[in-house]
Order: C-alpha cells, then sequence, then structure tokens
C-alpha cells in the first residue's frame, strides 16, 4: 500500500479497451490500473460512446442523472452508466448522452474523416459532465488527471465555476499533453457555452488569435501539466515543436515534467500474445519465423529461402506520423531487398497513395487500409525492422511494443522515439537497440533504412546481440505510475 491512498478522477476521450483510436487509449486505461495496483482509489470517466458495447462490459445504468449547465445553451442531461476497467477494480463511468455521443463514425470525426462540427460542445459536456458526476457520487478528488484538450477545461471549470464548491476545495489538477497539435481551438462564442465569464477570454487563459482554445486554458489552469515523455517535455517549449503556444508553455516551465509511457505487457507480449501464429521468447525465437511466415501469407508475399527482411509499419496515417516523407522515400527503399507491411489509416490521399503500391509491387510491399488489432499484433511479430519516421512524437508505444517483440525499430531521433531507442553504435561497444535518424528527409529515412536492411544480410552478429537487447528493454507502467504518483503528491502540495 502507498504511504497515502489518493482518490483520482481520471479523465479521458477514449481508454482501452473500451474504445481506442490511438496512444491515449493504452495510458488512460493502462495508467488507471496501475494506479489501482498500487492501492490508490482511481476512478475513469469516459463518454458513452455508440462504439462500447454496454453488454460485453457490464454495464450497470445508475440511478443519478447529472444536469450540466452548457452556458447559452442551457442545461443539458447526461445518465450515467458503471463498470468495472477488466481485470482491475477500477469503477469506470460512462457520461451518456445520445445526441453527443451515440454516433457511429468515428469518435472525433464521421467515417469520411470530417471533425464533427460540435466537437467544442461535445466535450465541453462531458469535462462539465464529469465534474458534475463527482458532485453527485460526493466523491473529493486529492487530483482530477485530465488528458489532452477534451478535457483540458476541467482545470479551467474548478478554478472559476466551481472555485467555492467545498468539493474541491482540495482538489489538484495534473493536465497531460499526449499531442501538442490537437488543442481544441474554436469560435470565440465557445466561451458563452463554458459559461464562465468572458473576463476568461485573455491573451494569458483561452484566448488565441481571437479564438477560444480549451488546451490553452488547461495550461493556464492546470496546478500541474505533464507530457509523456521527457524530451517531447523540452521540445514543446520550441516554436517549432510548441504548435504557438510554446510561449504559454514558458510561462509554466517550471510546473512541466515529463513522464514516459509504460507498455501493457500483458497484452504485447510474445510469450503469452494470443493473436500471433507462434509464440517465442528471448531464448527461443523459433516462433518468430512462424510468425513472419504468416505474415508473409496474410500480405502475399513470398516467402523466401534465403530469408528477406521485413519492414512493419503500422499508424495513423497523418502527417505526424512523417507519412509524406516515406511516400517520397518509399521507391527507394523499394529499391533494396526488402519486403514492407504497412498497416494504417488516415489523410484519404494516403489510403491512395500507399493502397496503390501492391499494384506494382506485388512481392515486395503489402498495405492494408484499416484498424486492426489482430493484424498489428501479427505485424509486430512477424516483422524483423519495425519503421517510425515521425515528424514529432510525444511518446510513442509502437517502438517499445517492437523492442519487446525482438523487431529492431527505425525511428527518427525525436520526442519519446529519442528516448526510449538506442541507436545502434559498434564503436561505442555500446551496441544499441535499434536505428535512428534526425533529419526529416526522405535522404535521411533512406540511409537509415539501407543501413538497417545491410546489418541484416551482412552483420547476423550484430543483429542477434541487437535483437537480445531490445527484448530485455521494459517500459513499464509500475515505474510510470510511481512517477505520476509523485506528480499527484507533488501538484496536491502546490494546491494546499
Ligand atoms: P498515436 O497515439 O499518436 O497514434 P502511439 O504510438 O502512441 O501513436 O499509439 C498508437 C496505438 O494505436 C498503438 O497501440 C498502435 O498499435 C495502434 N494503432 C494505430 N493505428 C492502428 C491500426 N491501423 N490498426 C491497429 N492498431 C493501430
Ligand atoms: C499521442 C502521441 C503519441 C503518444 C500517445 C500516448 O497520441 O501522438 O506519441 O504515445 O499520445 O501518450
Amino acid at each position: 500500500m502507498p504511504e497515502r491512498t489518493l482518490k483520482i478522477l481520471m479523465m479521458a476521450s477514449e481508454a482501452a479497451p473500451f474504445v481506442k483510436e490511438g496512444g491515449l487509449a493504452d495510458v488512460a486505461g493502462a495508467l488507471s490500473a496501475a494506479l489501482s495496483v498500487m492501492g490508490h482509489d482511481v476512478r475513469l470517466v469516459l463518454p458513452l460512446y455508440y462504439q462500447i458495447d454496454p453488454i460485453r462490459y457490464r454495464l450497470k445504468a445508475r440511478k443519478e442523472t447529472l444536469s450540466v449547465p452548457m452556458g447559452g445553451i442551457g442545461t443539458l442531461e447526461a445518465s450515467i452508466m458503471e463498470g468495472k476497467l477488466p481485470g482491475t477494480q477500477v469503477p469506470v463511468y460512462f457520461i451518456e448522452n445520445e445526441y453527443f455521443f451515440g454516433r457511429p463514425g468515428g469518435l472525433y470525426s464521421t467515417s469520411d474523416g470530417d471533425g464533427y462540427m460540435d466537437n467544442d460542445n461535445r466535450f465541453t459536456f462531458f469535462s462539465r459532465a464529469a465534474i458534475e458526476l463527482s458532485r453527485a457520487l460526493r466523491f473529493k478528488p486529492d487530483c482530477v488527471h485530465v488528458n489532452d484538450w477534451h478535457t483540458a477545461a476541467v482545470p479551467v471549470f474548478l478554478n472559476t465555476a466551481y472555485k467555492d464548491d467545498p468539493i474541491f476545495s482540495k482538489t489538484a489538477s495534473l493536465l497531460t499533453i499526449h499531442n501538442m497539435q490537437h488543442q481544441g481551438e474554436f469560435y470565440e462564442g465557445l466561451m458563452d457555452v463554458l459559461g464562465i465569464g468572458w473576463e476568461h477570454f485573455n491573451y494569458l487563459e483561452l484566448e488565441r488569435e481571437g479564438k477560444t482554445n480549451l488546451l490553452k486554458g488547461g495550461i493556464y489552469h492546470s496546478t500541474l501539466i505533464n507530457t509523456v515523455s521527457a524530451s517531447y517535455a523540452g521540445e514543446i517549449l520550441t516554436p517549432e515543436f510548441g504548435a504557438d503556444l510554446d510561449g504559454v508553455l514558458m510561462d509554466r516551465a517550471a510546473d512541466l515534467y515529463g513522464v514516459l509511457n509504460g507498455v501493457d505487457y500483458e497484452h504485447w507480449n510474445p510469450e503469452t500474445d494470443s493473436l500471433i501464429a507462434a509464440n517465442y521468447s528471448i531464448d527461443n525465437l523459433a516462433g518468430k519465423a512462424l510468425c513472419k511466415a504468416d505474415l508473409q501469407r496474410i500480405f502475399g508475399l513470398p516467402q523466401r529461402r534465403p530469408d528477406v527482411p521485413v519492414i512493419g509499419l503500422v499508424t495513423r496515417l497523418v502527417k505526424q506520423k512523417g507519412i509524406d516523407i516515406l511516400a517520397e522515400a518509399i521507391y527507394g527503399i523499394l529499391e533494396l531487398d526488402v519486403q514492407i507491411v504497412l498497416l494504417g489509416t488516415g489523410e484519404v490521399w494516403a489510403h491512395f497513395f500507399f493502397g496503390d503500391i501492391p499494384n506494382h509491387y506485388k512481392d515486395k510491399l503489402g498495405c492494408y487500409i484499416g484498424y486492426d488489432n489482430t493484424l498489428a499484433h501479427k505485424i509486430e511479430a512477424g516483422s524483423d525492422f519495425f519503421l517510425m519516421p515521425s515528424r514529432f512524437e510525444p511518446c510513442g508505444l509502437n517502438q517499445m511494443y517492437s523492442m519487446r517483440y525482438g523487431t529492431l525499430p527505425i525511428v527518427r531521433a525525436i520526442g519519446g522515439l529519442n528516448d526510449t531507442v538506442e541507436n545502434l553504435n559498434e564503436q561505442a561497444g555500446d551496441i544499441g537497440t535499434g536505428f535512428k535518424f534526425y533529419d526529416l528527409t526522405a535522404d535521411a529515412l533512406e540511409n537509415t533504412v539501407k543501413w538497417a536492411v545491410y546489418t541484416y544480410y551482412n552483420r547476423k552478429d550484430l543483429m542477434e546481440n541487437l535483437i537480445q537487447r531490445a527484448m530485455s528493454k521494459r517500459f513499464t507502467w509500475a515505474d510510470a505510475a510511481k512517477q505520476y504518483e509523485n506528480l499527484y503528491l507533488r501538484a496536491i502540495e502546490k494546491k494546499t
């Protein structure tokens, strides 16, 4: 048990296993579980999206109905469903509002990729409903932990509309920034929906270039702030990565921390993974060859003797992930004796561009446009290398998964990628866990892939060594949760 049991209200716009579009979901689910294992009283709040199956997760309706003030829109109602985070004792409360969350499509956009026009109202509603839920349950959090712009309005509300509410008189807040690019910036009239008074629409708090910016408000009002790697915490203080809020973050630099995400090794472990063709371990890699053959079969790629290196990618096909640079470099890479498998979904041009390559290189590149967790596991297990040419990467999870599966990451040396992957360095004797490049150029990417492929064909000894080192690396949620516990305690102290 910890020295002090903390009451933590965790709020996120997605959490695995209930609903997931990106790494935020993995973090919200796994961190809540790890905090609970430490003995903390953590409760998770999520929107009840259409995509969540209440029967599968045995959700039960609670009797309370929440009245959620939405400023000029009036007061809207929310029902509450309750369940447990699978495999844990963590209560999960789902905020139900058919109009806002009962949509097929994606969580934030239609199936055509257009953001919902009312995302401002949807997540303002969710944020305020989560606070009202805490009041209805008479749950006095020591710290509310909010994530990204979707819940960044919560610390703003706590410092304004709820500042005299005795339930929250001692409540500190922590804002985790998973991505600076998405800020929840909307028209100025959102101030009327927030209903906290226009005096908060100023250059320090919520206003940015005449618009209402929820992430900016969260940065100003949270007790403490963190990002998901130490490098990214430094990078966002610069114009290149700060997405126009670097100045605002500089003002709060003393309260800004970096906590590296962990990996959920229950789900991402080649020794026990039930989604892959054969299990394997650091001591016996025989199963990995079967996983590779299975992957080649799935993508219709030839299973060659002697072997050919397979490079895997599982990614949102968006600019953040450097897919435009990949598009520039791909034909050069395809000149090499390699195979590539790509799983992803995102920008429409990328669906066409990458989706068309197998028509010309069917023996070299396999592509599946879509979202498929089983295939993601098969790619991790069956590839020799895993490519992440990100433009920026707050943490990144796939490079850590890859290492556990003995699949060597080839990454750009930024953010969490830089913090988790050690570059191959033969001279230093410290031989590394993967391959890194620095410049965001097609040349740098192509040359680094060439380096990895050369190593594969010509330096079996080095490859074995790299694989052993990569597979023995651990990035645990227990470590990350300990650091979050320290941040909560620091925030609570700062608040009192
Ligand atoms: P981000 O959150 O920026 O997309 P992360 O690396 O933190 O990046 O997390 C991405 C997560 O989403 C990983 O668990 C990855 O396996 C998963 N993922 C991304 N795209 C797909 C896809 N098309 N199919 C299955 N899983 C995917
Ligand atoms: C964001 C980032 C990614 C990070 C994830 C979880 O989606 O893009 O780098 O791993 O959040 O923190």
